[in-house]
């Protein structure tokens, strides 16, 4: 995984233009998803700060997806938001179940981190299973929360602990 490039952007374009990956995200992520939608997602994404970390996945010297994780404020301050997809031709090789758990390990070892957690659609039995692999536990189903395509889902919240964290002298 490394930081986004400005010249990725051709190649984020061809592997994220899939209705597949689109129909499981929310809908900022677009379909079709154009050279315009790819320039400007590494253009946000260069203001990666210590509140919104976003890493391009590659495996084989490819690019093959996208990592991110957010990290809130307020009272939600030490928690962080994951969401992540793989280019469907690389689905089932263990690419998104490596990415998740390298982040994590990144995340609680370099940032004030307490609590990850991920909002998954119910129709997404893929995703369920990597956070099941990566050792997230089931906190929630939020009942019909969801409405993509027109139809209403639940969305499970899944969220894994930092053990070892230690609340900052200043909080
Ligand atoms: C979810 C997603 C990231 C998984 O990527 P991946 O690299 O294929 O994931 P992995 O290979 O690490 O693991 C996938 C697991 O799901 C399983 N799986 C795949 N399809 C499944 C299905 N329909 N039902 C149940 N399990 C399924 C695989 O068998 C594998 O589990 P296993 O190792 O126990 O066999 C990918 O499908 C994707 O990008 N989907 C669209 C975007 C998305 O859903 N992002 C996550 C939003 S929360």
């Amino acid at each position: 995984m490394r930081d986004w490039l400005a010249t990725d952007a051709g190649s984020l374009a061809l592997i994220a233009n899939h209705y597949q990956i689109a129909t499981m995200l929310r809908n900022n992520f677009p379909f079709p998803f154009s050279i315009k939608n790819a320039t400007d997602f590494i253009y946000r994404s260069k203001k990666n700060t210590a509140f919104n970390i976003q890493k391009a996945i590659f495996f084989k010297d490819k690019l093959v997806g996208a990592i991110g994780l957010e990290l809130k404020d307020d009272v939600f301050k030490y928690n962080g938001e994951i969401g992540y997809w793989i280019t469907p031709d690389q689905w089932g090789k263990g690419i998104a179940t490596e990415s998740v758990k390298l982040m994590i390990d990144f995340a609680f070892k370099a940032h004030p981190v307490k609590r990850i957690f991920a909002e998954v659609f119910s129709d997404n039995s893929a995703s369920v299973r990597v956070l099941e692999k990566c050792s997230f536990e089931k906190e929630a189903i939020l009942k019909n929360a969801i409405i993509k395509n027109g139809q209403f889902q639940d969305c499970y919240i899944f969220a894994i602990q930092n053990q070892h964290f230690l609340l900052p002298s200043n909080t």
